[in-house]
C-alpha cells in the first residue's frame, strides 16, 4: 500500500519552467476561480503554505498583504493556497485583521484569494506535496506565471523557512525587464544596474562587439556584455501608476 500511494504520487509530473500554467477550479476566499484564464493578460505569483493558524505562514501572509499593492502595480496578481477548508481559511484571515501583530503591520487585511485545497488536488498538480518535507502539508512553493499562463520561475521553500519577500518581487521585476528589453539580468540585480547584453551568436558579432567604439555595449570578453539600463526607464515600463 506505501508502495502504491508512493508511486501515484510520483506519477503526477511536476511542473517546470517554460510549461503551460496547469488548470484547475477551485474555491478561494473571494469566490470561485478558473486558473490560469481568469488572469489572462497578468502576471501571477500562485504560492501555497503549510497551514492556517501557523506563526510562520502568518507572517507571511501579512507581508504578502502589506506588499500587494506593490505587486499589483506591477501587474501582478496573488493567489495562497493550503490544504485547508475554506472556512478555516475565514477564521484565520480574520484573526489576521483582528489580532496579529508582526514587525510593524497590525490590522491586515488579506484582499487576495486564498484556494481552498482540502482534496490537495490543485497541490498535488503543482507539485506542492513533497512527502520527504510532509505528505500531509505543502512546502513553501512560489510559482511565477506570465500574462500569457506560461510558468517562467519556481522557488520551494521548506516548512519552517519564511520567503524573502524582497528576493521574490526582484525576481519578477527582473523577468519582466528581462521580456521588455530582450536582455539578462545579472547577480543580485536591480533596477538601475547594468544589464546583460545575450551572448553573441556568430563570429562575426562577437568580433563586432569587442571591436564596436561606440560605447553603448561594454565587453570585458566576447562573451560577457553588459549595458547600461536606467532605473527610470525599467520602472516606467513595468510599473502601472
Ligand atoms: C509555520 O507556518 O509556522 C509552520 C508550518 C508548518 C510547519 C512548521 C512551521
Amino acid at each position: 500500500m506505501e508502495a502504491l500511494l508512493e508511486k501515484q504520487e510520483h506519477s503526477i509530473p511536476m511542473p517546470r519552467i517554460g510549461d503551460k500554467a496547469p488548470k484547475f477550479q477551485a474555491v478561494t476566499t473571494q469566490g470561485d476561480i478558473n486558473f490560469p484564464s481568469d488572469y489572462k493578460g497578468k502576471w501571477v505569483i500562485l504560492f501555497s503554505h503549510p497551514a492556517d493558524f501557523t506563526p510562520v505562514c502568518t507572517s507571511e501572509f501579512m507581508t504578502f498583504a502589506k506588499l500587494e499593492d506593490k505587486f499589483a502595480k506591477a501587474n501582478c496578481m496573488l493567489v495562497g493556497l493550503s490544504i485547508d477548508g475554506l472556512y478555516s481559511h475565514i477564521a484565520w484571515l480574520r484573526t489576521i485583521k483582528d489580532k496579529i501583530k508582526f514587525k510593524d503591520m497590525k490590522n491586515m487585511e488579506v484582499r487576495f484569494p486564498l484556494i481552498e485545497d482540502i482534496t490537495m488536488e490543485v497541490a498535488k498538480k503543482y507539485g506542492m506535496i513533497q512527502p520527504g518535507e510532509s505528505k500531509t502539508q505543502a512546502v513553501r512553493a512560489v510559482f511565477f506565471i506570465d500574462p500569457d499562463g506560461i510558468i517562467r520561475a519556481i522557488i520551494y521553500y521548506p516548512l519552517s523557512l519564511g520567503r524573502n519577500f524582497d528576493e521574490i518581487y526582484r525576481a519578477l521585476i527582473a523577468m519582466q525587464t528581462a521580456d521588455e528589453f530582450s536582455v539578462a539580468t545579472p547577480a543580485d540585480w536591480q533596477p538601475g544596474e547594468d544589464v546583460i547584453v545575450p551572448p553573441a551568436g556568430s563570429c562575426g558579432t562577437a568580433n563586432d562587439r569587442m571591436e564596436s567604439t561606440n560605447g553603448e555595449i561594454e565587453c570585458t570578453d566576447w562573451f560577457f556584455c553588459t549595458k547600461k539600463l536606467d532605473k527610470k526607464e525599467v520602472l516606467g515600463a513595468v510599473l502601472k501608476e
